[in-house]
């Protein structure tokens, strides 16, 4: 499995903006947007281009564009909104499926409440959008169900990652490229990130 991390300072910067515990609701949703178009760079990297016929003021040429509906961002409910307008405005014809897990607070696992994808998953590269890699229970759920629909491709982009996190999903889909902007140092017994950044659905609705 792949790991890449996203060390572009933009990004950097604006992740350490977001760790700040008094940040406004505000500001830390409108930095994860930021993050998400620059992430959204580094994911489509690899995307494929088809060659089109175009005239410019001076001859005609063959020039490369991409198929953005190709592209479905999956959105790992509720955090994984917060990613997906600044995913989109760089990708604007993508489509959007939604997958809606909750932890079970006790057990940690995840629980299924809502699944849906657009038609015709086998011609698409699906993008999965979950800011935090904790656990890992909802990522390789989410990635289980997901696979089901049979994606022509999968990625998966985390804001944050722990390591056990990471160690989990790459036992269960090694076959899946994961982006994060950082790896923290491990999960409280809690199942958060720590450092971190807290509850990134909290933070980003202001729910708390
Ligand atoms: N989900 C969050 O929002 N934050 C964490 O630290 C872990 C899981």
């Amino acid at each position: 499995m792949s790991v890449t991390t996203i060390t572009h300072p933009l990004v950097q910067h604006k992740l350490t903006l977001m760790r700040q515990k008094d940040r406004s609701t505000n500001s830390f949703r409108r930095l994860l947007h930021e993050i998400g178009m620059l992430m959204a760079y580094e994911v489509t990297r690899e995307m494929p281009v088809q060659m089109i016929e175009i005239e410019t003021p001076l001859e005609k040429m063959r020039a490369p564009v991409i198929d953005g509906k190709k592209t479905v961002f999956v959105v790992v409910m509720r955090a994984g909104d917060g990613f997906l307008d600044g995913m989109l405005e760089v990708v604007p014809g993508a489509r959007v499926g939604h997958i809606g897990l909750y932890r079970d607070p006790k057990t940690l696992v995840a629980v299924e409440y809502y699944f849906k994808m657009p038609q015709d998953m086998h011609e698409r590269d699906a993008i999965v959008l979950d800011p935090m890699l904790a656990t890992g229970n909802s990522a390789v759920a989410a990635v289980d169900r997901l696979k089901e629909t049979r994606p022509r491709s999968i990625r998966f982009v985390s804001l944050l990652a722990a390591p056990e996190g990471l160690a989990k999903f790459q036992a269960h889909h090694p076959d899946v490229p994961v982006y994060t902007a950082a790896i923290d140092r491990q999960l409280n017994d809690h199942g958060y990130i720590v450092p971190g950044l807290g509850d990134a659905g909290d933070r980003i609705f202001g729910t708390k």
